[in-house]
């Protein structure tokens, strides 16, 4: 697992190039406001913060792997909070392209798959808030584990974003479909959690009518395992699909049907 992670981190750093976006103006555009590294916004720090202390955390919570590193004989266990802050939360630097992602095309139909502590989803909620601050939205993050759920429901609370993030707890195998079912369209569709070949697949295609010609779809760590670089590989091909941008860490799917059939690879650190 580990080598093929390493293997294809130096292949992308080999192979990810700006040139190839020079002749797409929708990705040139894209990388040049949400993708390339901005100046350090204040506007972060205090979103950073909560990352700090939720590094600093000593509370213990239950905790039962319901992703791709469980198995039938996986019970619950206990986990400290800084333990997850350092194992489950997107970087900053990731989180911050997808709040840059949902603040440039004022994406407001948003559905997460793993909200963990909160970091990601806060980024997506602030970004939400910055575009309709008087506005209802509509942003779903699924979490299985409401020990977990509810430290993410604290840091919410924290950044007054809470109206902003309508939080459920529960399997995405059990919930997806009764969320999906609140939505007519999904802009934004975020898979990160369950990273299995099969539930990637099973949950792209159960999202796949809801997206519309300017949603995107992020698919987190698509090189974790040669099984998740398959569903990659097999997402990117689909017919719907038309542009993808592959930021290693990440994948963005869009369905761009104006535009040519692309597939970019861009580096992000
Ligand atoms: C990598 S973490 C999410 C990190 C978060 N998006 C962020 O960047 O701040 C993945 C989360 O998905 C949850 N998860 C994994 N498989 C799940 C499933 N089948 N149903 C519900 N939650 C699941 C895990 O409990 C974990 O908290």
């Amino acid at each position: 697992m580990k080598l093929h992670y390493f293997k294809n981190f130096i292949q992308h750093y080999l192979t990810s190039t700006l040139i190839d976006v020079l002749h797409s103006p929708f990705v040139f555009d894209l990388y040049q406001t949400a993708i390339k590294k901005q100046k350090h916004h204040l506007k972060f720090k205090v979103i950073e913060n909560c990352r700090t202390n939720l590094l600093k955390n000593n509370e213990i919570v239950s905790y039962s792997d319901l992703g791709a590193g469980s198995n039938i004989l996986s019970t619950e266990t206990k986990k400290v909070v800084k333990h997850l802050a350092k194992a489950h939360l997107k970087p900053a630097r990731i989180a911050q392209i997808i709040h840059q992602i949902v603040l440039k095309y004022k994406y407001k139909n948003i559905i997460e798959l793993g909200t963990s502590l909160g970091i990601t989803a806060s980024y997506i909620a602030s970004a939400i808030k910055e575009n309709y601050p008087f506005e209802e939205t509509n942003f779903t993050t699924i979490e299985g584990i409401n020990d977990v759920r509810k430290v993410a429901l604290k840091q919410f609370e924290t950044l007054e974003l809470s109206k902003y993030v309508n939080s459920i707890e529960g399997n995405f195998n059990v919930k997806l479909d009764d969320v999906l079912s609140n939505y007519e369209t999904i802009d934004m569709f975020f898979i990160d959690g369950n990273h299995t070949y099969e539930a990637t697949m099973e949950y792209f295609y159960k999202a796949l009518p809801l997206a519309h010609n300017d949603s995107v779809f992020i698919f987190d760590d698509i090189y974790w395992s040669p099984r998740m670089t398959k569903a990659w590989e097999e997402i990117k091909q689909n017919n719907d699909v038309y542009q993808t941008v592959d930021l290693f860490f990440i994948g963005l799917v869009f369905f761009r049907t104006e535009q040519n059939r692309q597939h970019f690879k861009l580096r992000v650190f």
